[in-house]
């Protein structure tokens, strides 16, 4: 089969990584991929191709002339446009929800909404379009207390206000065109204390087939300081996610969802990321996307053993009867290095040293904003490399996946260097 693969990141050069060891593959095209996905190795099918994402029939002439029978969308933007309608009316097999679904992601208070009509457990919240009615909302309430802008907003929408003044200001901030049309309306949000963990679900509109658990490091500092980012690292599974509580969130949060969505004619497929709060009062929705975290993308396809392709396909057709996932029972974690100044300003350009030597069975290097220059691998983007080591435990997969990262050669570069440890106090 000839696949399409959109989108540039860390995450995009995992699952290029796994579908090319699929036996169903024939080519695989990543639009318009990195470093990482040019150089997958000779023997891998792969090769990437510059073409503009936004402009849907530009993808839809190439999905014809290169006989692409899927095409996997990795980021929500693409998704939230509307990519897999124009697609599918195409008659391309598309994994990943229409634009009627991707709201979920693509507007919170869309999934405000479903939560109250099925009664699943999430944050109180108030939505305004008007700043008045807004701030005499927040007079009601006490910090801390979360503002969020309503749209997509590149993960810059959200604010965690301590104080009263803070929110006021995200008020103003969000209402006054600070994230242009995806900050036309607000939704303020109870603040929810407890840890905040991934869910992952492949769903293929009616039915859905829990991943692997995962948790993200967001803080862009050792000890979770510093300002959010789109995730610093992370490590699968998740050991706070006992069984007890997945068997819960699929329960509560996720089936409903799946219903909820097929009374609105929304049927959800593709991969539905659930982002939860586990307070005392059980498991709580804080967002929904509509595509693969990253990087716990990075981690869970290291621990995927089946046929990832596979997967993708049944999802795509409607029917995951008869799929099973089945992990490596070992633990993965992934560590971001990222351009110096990101999530802020940063200068691309820097170089990196050369990589060779520095993978094995149980260690690769995911690229993210990279590009290849003549020989040299140079800096393209916030969050460049994802150093992902497999091994019989988290801490062993820690330190396999920093001795790689100390040996790479790269002066713009920076990165956490306590990924996992909050795995320590949850392993019994
Ligand atoms: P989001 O863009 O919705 O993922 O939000 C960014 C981050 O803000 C999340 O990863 C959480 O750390 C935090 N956050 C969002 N909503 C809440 C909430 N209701 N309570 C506490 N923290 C939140
Ligand atoms: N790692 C968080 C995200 O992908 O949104």
């Amino acid at each position: 089969m000839n696949v399409l693969l959109i989108g540039s990141g860390g995450r995009e050069h995992a699952l290029a990584y796994k579908i090319c060891q699929s036996p169903l593959l024939k080519s695989l095209f990543i639009a318009p991929g990195n470093a990482g996905t040019l150089n997958l190795g000779a023997k891998n099918p792969a090769t990437n191709v510059n073409l503009k994402i936004s402009n849907h029939s530009e993808i839809v002439a190439f999905c014809r002339e290169k006989q692409i029978e899927l095409v996997v969308v990795g980021p929500e933007v693409p998704l939230v446009a509307g990519i897999a309608d124009d697609l599918r009316a195409e008659g391309v097999l598309v994994f990943g929800p229409n634009k009627k679904a991707a709201q979920l992601e693509g507007s919170k208070k869309f999934t405000k909404e479903l939560c109250e009509k099925m009664q699943i457990p999430t944050a109180d919240y108030g939505s305004f379009d008007s700043l008045e009615a807004a701030l005499e909302y927040l007079k009601t309430k006490t910090a801390p207390i979360v503002i969020k802008a309503d749209g997509l907003a590149a993960g810059k929408g959200v604010t965690v206000a301590t104080t009263l003044q803070q929110a006021e200001k995200a008020i103003y901030d969000c209402l006054d065109g600070h994230f242009g049309s995806a900050g036309a309306r607000v939704i303020i949000e109870e603040f929810l204390e407890g840890e905040e963990v991934s869910f992952f679900a492949i769903c293929d509109g009616k039915n859905f087939i829990p991943l692997a658990t995962a948790q993200d490091h967001k803080r862009a500092f050792d000890g979770d300081k510093g300002p959010n980012t789109g995730g610093m690292g992370a490590f699968s599974p998740a050991t706070i996610l006992t069984e007890k509580l997945t068997a819960q969130v699929e329960r509560e949060i996720i089936a409903p969802t799946m219903l909820g969505m097929q009374e609105l004619g929304a049927d959800f497929s593709g991969v539905l990321y659930a982002g939860l709060i586990l307070t005392n009062q059980g498991p709580k929705l804080i967002e929904y996307n509509v595509r693969f975290g990253d990087p716990e993308c990075q981690v869970l396809m290291m621990r995927l053993k089946s046929d990832l392709l596979e997967i993708l396909i049944a999802s795509a057709k409607g029917d995951l009867s008869g799929i099973k996932p089945v992990w490596h029972n070992n633990a993965a974690l992934s560590v971001v290095m990222a351009t110096k100044g990101y999530p802020g300003s940063y200068n691309n350009g820097s170089k990196i040293g050369s990589l060779n030597g520095l993978e094995n069975k149980n260690v690769k290097i995911f690229h993210a904003g990279t590009v290849q220059k003549g020989n040299s691998l140079v800096a393209n983007g916030g969050r460049v490399l994802n150093v992902t080591a497999m091994a019989s435990s988290i801490n062993e997969a820690r330190k396999k996946a920093y001795e790689v990262v100390e040996n790479i050669d790269w002066n713009e570069g920076f990165w956490r260097t306590d990924i996992g440890k909050k795995a320590d106090k949850d392993i019994k």
